[in-house]
């Protein structure tokens, strides 16, 4: 039996709107992507993970979905999907999409229908309508918080003109928590899972799927004092990995599994390696991200704990880990790693803290080595592979995520990771769009050095070390082997099979390493036998 395909793959993270702009109107769009998908190839990923691309208000860059069975007007239509599917398959990519199914738009044609029937309605019953407390009605009907800060719940207008019921949302007001205990709403989901399965898409990558179930009783929640929406650290939590949501997710599975080769990716943001697992298996998900890899720090006590833990889950059930260091909603790792604090903390904050951009960019480029020679399967951001730094200084006008507004512009959110990609030349738009036009988000002077084009010529860029490393783990890293080895502290060094050693330098000083050994891949060095500090190394016999 051929191994799935899914199991040591990398797949690279394409956010839609940021990637390539085809038609020059500043927005990335699919026929940016087709012409562009070469490149993914050429970079030498296994596939792609498409953020949303459907119909959306844009209220939080395309998390609020309109219509699920479409594609947004300004990335293309239909046919433009079709081909960016069968171009992708044609290269030898698979193809994951989005699939955003805690809530819809407040624009979808649901909610504005549960808006115009009124309370009691099979239409409200589809969301989370419920009454206020307190006299009137006045007061929401629990404490629940949303992910991007304040009330988790707003209230309505009822058709007749008065206050009326009050609607969850875990997200943003314009995205209405659907209620996954309605038939209406499975059945529909059904649909839109084969919809995208008959098309040709390879995947789902579940969103929010901790959301998707919430306690009956809607009691309140205890954060603990912290009354942040950081829910690595809920436990029993009414609204979040309530153990219903995997009544969802097996429904899901099914649909899945009417199909060849199909697979769910989880983004699940829970407590515990445990937890995670559940959301894993032959009846859940075949993969699900690792956010305590994400979120660690660059530390190296901390990191073995982590990947440890991440192991002692998957290894035993079967399932690859699912390694991830960045995405849409992360600072950019070279930013972060640049910093005094290197965990991933909550939206973006950081921000304005010093950062050592060289320094970041060497751990970054270890940590890219780390990442791809762990066992299992990896994702990579658009733009990491180029050594993006966060870009921390777009003007409080362009920025379009919700967080910002909602905290009152305590956290700045997640627009500085999603600038438009440069890809060519010395000056914006960089080839993202044709000469001309502007970017839907301003891109710094200064990245000339850091295109694509740039990154292909020079033989110590960032682009070419990933190009290598995927090359090498293609040929040597089709095994299962993984052991520590070594006892250096602050040195994480690891066999992946006999010929096979990664070692990661976080010791803060140079360290020896085996001259006898040929040296596969190097993020820096190795000089007079050293392997530098912050420098990762893949060595074969
Ligand atoms: C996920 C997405 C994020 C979005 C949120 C709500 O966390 O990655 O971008 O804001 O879900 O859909």
């Amino acid at each position: 039996m051929p191994e799935a395909w899914w199991r040591r793959a990398v797949i690279y993270e394409v956010y839609p709107r940021s990637f390539a702009d085809g038609n020059g109107d500043g927005d990335g769009d699919l026929e940016g992507l087709l012409q562009r998908l070469p490149y993914l190839a050429e970079l030498g990923v296994d596939g792609l993970w498409i953020a949303p691309w459907y119909p959306s208000p844009m209220a939080d860059g395309g998390y609020d979905v309109s219509d699920f069975t479409g594609i947004h007007p300004r990335f293309g239509d239909l046919r433009d999907a079709d081909a960016v599917i069968a171009a992708a398959h044609a290269l030898g990519l698979r193809v994951i999409t989005d699939l955003v199914a805690n809530h819809t738009s407040t624009e979808h044609p649901w909610f504005r229908a549960a808006l115009a029937a009124g309370p009691g309605s099979p239409e409200r019953a589809r969301y989370l309508f419920r009454d206020g407390r307190g006299p009137g009605g006045a007061a929401p009907p629990n404490n629940w918080i949303s992910a991007f800060g304040g009330s988790a719940w707003s209230r309505v207008e009822e058709p007749d003109g008065t206050p009326g019921q009050w609607y969850l949302h875990l997200f943003a007001e314009e995205q209405a928590d659907l209620n996954w205990s309605d038939p209406a709403v499975q059945q529909d989901f059904d649909a839109i899972l084969r919809f995208w399965f008959d098309r040709g898409v390879d995947g789902l990558r579940i969103d929010a799927a901790p959301a998707l179930a919430k306690a009956p009783d809607f009691r309140d929640a205890d954060y603990g004092g912290d009354p942040r929406f950081v829910t690595i650290r809920w436990v029993d939590n009414p609204h979040w990995d309530v153990d219903a949501v995997h009544e969802v997710v097996r429904r899901f599975r099914r649909i899945a599994d009417e199909y060849e080769d199909r697979i769910l990716v989880a983004e699940a943001v829970v407590s515990s390696a445990e937890r995670l697992a559940a959301y894993l298996g032959p009846e859940e998900m075949q993969t699900a991200f690792d956010f305590a890899y994400l979120k660690c720090a660059w530390d190296a006590a901390a990191l073995r704990r982590v990947i440890d833990a991440s192991l002692a889950q998957s290894v035993p059930i079967g399932v690859p880990p699912t390694w991830v260091t960045s995405s849409h909603d992360e600072v950019r790792l070279r930013t972060r790693f640049g910093r005094r604090t290197t965990s991933a903390a909550h939206f973006a904050d950081g921000q304005g803290e010093p950062v050592d951009l060289e320094l970041g960019l060497r751990r970054s480029r270890a940590s890219a080595l780390l990442t791809l020679a762990l066992p299992g399967t990896a994702y990579l951001y658009q733009g990491e592979e180029l050594g993006l730094p966060e870009v921390e200084d777009l003007p409080d006008e362009v920025i379009t995520d919700p967080v910002f507004r909602r905290t009152g512009g305590e956290f700045r959110g997640r627009d500085g990771c999603r600038v438009p990609i440069p890809w060519s030349g010395d000056a914006p738009p960089y080839g993202f769009a044709p000469d001309g036009a502007r970017a839907w988000l301003p891109q710094p002077e200064g990245w000339g050095g850091m295109t694509v084009e740039t990154g292909r010529r020079d033989p110590g860029s960032m682009l070419r070390l990933v190009q290598r490393a995927l090359m090498v783990r293609r040929e040597r890293l089709a095994v299962d082997d993984f052991r520590w080895v070594g006892a250096r502290p602050g040195v994480l060094e690891f066999d992946r099979g006999p010929g096979f050693t990664c070692v990661v330098n976080l010791s803060g000083a140079p360290v020896p390493i085996d001259g006898a050994r040929e040296v596969l891949v190097a993020s820096a060095g190795p000089t007079d036998g050293m392997l530098p500090d912050d420098a990762a190394m893949w060595l074969g016999r």
